[in-house]
């Protein structure tokens, strides 16, 4: 295992998906479903470059949809690691998407992932430190902290 500080930039990727129909929900537009699962892909390949391990998703959270994502549209998943502890990580991940015809980008999802590294048993693992190299990093890092405690802190809740 490496345990080698990495940065964000080092697994940070944006993947791409042209909305055809195929992608449709009863609506026209693109299901929600479609756009969730780009995001997961987006953010595990973030989460196993960072490591460097099998990773697994452990919570998702603040999936906000801000507006419809209409076919024939390309769509980005924008990925960043934000946030790590022991052996999780957290990746944001925000969604744009540019209509061909007129080059308009329009923001559309932001969704937080939590992933945990895992070992040759499955078992959790530490994963390597986040190197930050910028304010907006260590501001980014401080409020994934804060997120993660709340979760931790709302599935202590869960009887
Ligand atoms: C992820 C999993 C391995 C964690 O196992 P576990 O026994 O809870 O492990 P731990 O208690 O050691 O926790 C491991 C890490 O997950 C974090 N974690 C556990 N529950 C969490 C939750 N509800 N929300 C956020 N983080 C959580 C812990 O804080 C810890 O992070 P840290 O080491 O950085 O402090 C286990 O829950 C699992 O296998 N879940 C199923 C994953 C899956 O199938 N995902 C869908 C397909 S990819």
């Amino acid at each position: 295992m490496t345990t080698e500080p990495r940065t964000v930039a080092d697994s940070a990727l944006t993947l791409t998906l042209f909305a055809q129909p195929e992608h449709s929900n009863s609506l026209g537009t693109v299901h929600g479903g479609v756009v969730l699962k780009l995001c997961d892909e987006c953010a595990g390949i973030i989460a196993a470059r960072h490591s460097r391990r099998p990773c697994v998703t452990v919570t998702v959270d603040s999936v906000t949809f801000h507006r419809p994502v209409p076919l024939g549209h390309l769509i980005f998943a924008h990925g960043r690691i934000t946030y790590v502890g022991t052996t999780s990580m957290e990746v944001a991940v925000r969604v744009e998407v540019e209509n061909l015809l007129t080059g308009k980008v329009t923001h559309t999802n932001d969704a937080y992932f939590v992933y945990v590294a895992l070992d040759e048993n499955r078992r959790p693992t530490p994963v390597p430190p986040l190197a930050l190299t910028s304010d907006e990093e260590r501001r980014a890092f401080e409020e994934g902290r804060a997120r993660q405690a709340a979760r931790l802190a709302r599935a202590r809740a869960v009887p």
